[in-house]
């Protein structure tokens, strides 16, 4: 089984070094690693974010795990030069429509959140978002109008095929789950979720024993801060999930401790963290690596059939915080090192 280790920018290499030590300390027969350039740093070294060599290995590899993009530097390429092309392209080269974003609250981090104790608690939600259409990959570009001003413009668009295998994802987690799926669209304004909609509802016919319910996005916002125990999983599009994944992830005491899963039809996945390349704190050891350490959880259990190694990932990472392992994010002083090592000495 090979891994296609792909660390990135900013603190993307120092996060992915704390999840290949957990790998490597598990000694799971059979598993190799290939690392290759992503984002602004490959983008420095050979003029490309993403450079075929790059997309080549993802593509023969088992599973891959990947750190994060984005730099400074990078902000002022053509658009398809800059870091975040390097992960859109990988989504979609590979056609990783179905993205999980687990949020659960460790109960040792229930005073890390930015909601109340007795409200944050009350986390345990997966947002399912869809990872290859919506305003993401719609036409975009620059143009003039009439009377001389710039005009920005990207288009927003999915079809029913795109929604109704999007839907059907959604479903089946929330099947394995508490049995209750919250579809996020803006219905009242736009044709794109108005269509959503009705897909969402077509395709319920083959779930009937999953509750459904639908709310507009900007409501589902405020409910995540009011309520987050009211959801079970959540189903939306590239744009709105993108979004409230950042939300939950404060919920949830850090955007320092969400995993994520992006898969294709066949359960062959890039993992990731949902933070970005944090560039302000990159190089320092600042950075908390237990979401990339979660997400190869994620990849043991979904992509490589591990799901005994996964939990016990799962379980060290817990012990850790139980311990009190906290990075300068959770509220403590611990450098991204040492919390490998709080979850290494937990297994
Ligand atoms: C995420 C990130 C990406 C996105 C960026 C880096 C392109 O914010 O994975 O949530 O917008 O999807
Ligand atoms: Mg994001």
């Amino acid at each position: 089984m090979l891994i296609a280790l792909l660390p990135g920018d900013g603190i993307g290499p120092e996060v992915i070094a704390e999840a290949r030590r957990v790998l490597d300390a598990l000694a799971i027969p059979g598993l190799t690693f290939e690392e290759a350039p992503v984002g602004g740093a490959a983008y420095k070294a050979s003029g490309h974010p993403l450079p075929q060599a790059t997309l080549d290995l993802a593509k023969r590899a088992d599973a891959i795990l990947f750190g994060a993009v984005g730099d400074p530097d990078c902000d002022s390429l053509e658009r398809h030069l800059r870091p975040e092309q390097a992960i859109l392209g990988l989504r979609k080269e590979l056609s990783l429509f179905a993205n999980l974003r687990p949020a659960t609250l460790f109960k040792e981090l229930a005073d890390a959140s930015a909601l109340r104790p007795e409200v944050a608690t009350q986390i345990d939600m997966v947002i399912v978002r869809e990872l290859n259409g919506d305003v993401y990959f719609g036409e975009k570009g620059m143009r003039t109008t009439k009377d001389g001003k710039r005009e920005g413009y990207d288009v927003m668009s999915y079809n029913e095929d795109e929604v109704r295998r999007i839907a059907r994802v959604g479903f089946e987690t929330a099947r394995a789950r508490r049995g209750k799926l919250c579809s996020v669209d803006k219905a009242n304004v736009l044709e794109t979720s108005q269509l959503w909609r009705d897909v969402v509802i077509e395709t319920h016919a083959e779930y009937p024993d999953v509750e459904l319910s639908h709310m507009y996005v900007d409501n589902a916002a405020m409910q995540l801060v009011r309520n987050p125990g009211q959801f079970d999983v959540i189903v939306t599009g590239n744009l709105f999930g993108d979004i409230l994944s950042d939300q939950a992830s404060m919920c949830a005491g850090s955007i320092g401790m969400l995993p994520s899963a992006s898969l294709d039809a066949n359960q062959k996945g890039l993992y990731e963290p949902i933070h970005g390349s944090a560039p302000d704190i990159a190089g320092q050891g600042k950075a908390n690596p237990l979401a990339t350490i979660l997400s190869a959880a994620m990849m043991l259990r979904y992509s490589l059939g591990q799901a005994e190694i996964a939990d016990k990932i799962d379980a060290a990472v817990a012990t850790a915080l139980a311990n009190g392992a906290r990075s300068a994010d959770l509220g403590g002083t611990m450098t991204t090192t040492q919390m490998g090592d709080a979850v290494l000495a937990a297994l």
